[in-house]
């Protein structure tokens, strides 16, 4: 999917990061003459600088890119593949609460249309649009590696699992409130053990009559 980039009057005319001390401990995890390899989580910091500033969530503007090129001493151009491949580096401002829905066939095979539905419903707005008071962006994206707790979003850092319409309608209430919500599965369920409860391969086999 193409990546959705900010159009040029959204773009800040220059970037800094504010936490130098930070991107010293970044340059320092890799060996003299490889710090190219901290392109990546140079981008995560600018993300979390920019949505520390409290007026959007988590994205980065052209002039970081810029930025990070000029730190890492390399072509602007590696710095826009790296961010505009991965979909977890977000190109454009988004919402404080960024909700990412996963509708791959697991997902959807759960029920993720329905969790669509309920977001769009309960915010007024489609894939791909913010609200108008800054604080939710929806985005479809692919498969995020938490189908056995299908459907599931991830909004910001956090991944919401076993969700139902219901529950993602109170989620959003919970976040525009300003409540903490219980990050991970929705229904009670530890990680990702079994609904019924925990199962060894064992208990399986006695039950077979195989133990
Ligand atoms: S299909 Fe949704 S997390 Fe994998």
């Amino acid at each position: 999917m193409k990546p959705i980039v900010a159009p040029k009057e959204q773009q800040p005319a220059s970037f800094a990061f504010k936490d130098t001390a930070k991107v010293k401990d970044i340059l320092s995890r890799y060996p003299e003459g490889r710090q190219q390899s901290a392109v990546m989580p140079l981008l995560d910091l600018v993300m979390r600088e920019v949505a520390a500033e409290g007026k959007t969530g988590g994205w980065i503007p052209e002039a970081a890119m810029n930025e990070i090129a000029r730190l890492l001493d390399m072509p602007a151009i590696k710095v826009y593949e790296v961010a505009t491949f991965y979909s977890m580096y977000i190109l454009r401002p988004v919402g404080k609460h960024h909700i990412q829905c996963c509708t791959t066939t697991p997902c959807w095979l759960r029920g993720s249309s329905e969790i669509v539905k309920a977001c769009e419903e309960k915010l007024g707005i489609h894939m791909g649009e913010s609200t108008a008071d800054g604080k939710f962006t929806l985005t479809e994206v692919e498969c995020l590696g938490a189908c056995v707790n299908a459907p599931m979003v991830q909004i910001n850092d956090s991944y919401y699992e076993d969700l139902t319409p219901a529950r993602m309608k109170e989620i959003i209430d919970a976040l525009s409130a300003g409540r903490e919500v219980p990050k991970g599965p929705q229904n009670g369920r530890k990680c990702s053990m079994a609904v019924s409860g925990p199962t060894t391969l064992a208990d399986e086999a006695k039950k077979a009559g195989v133990g």
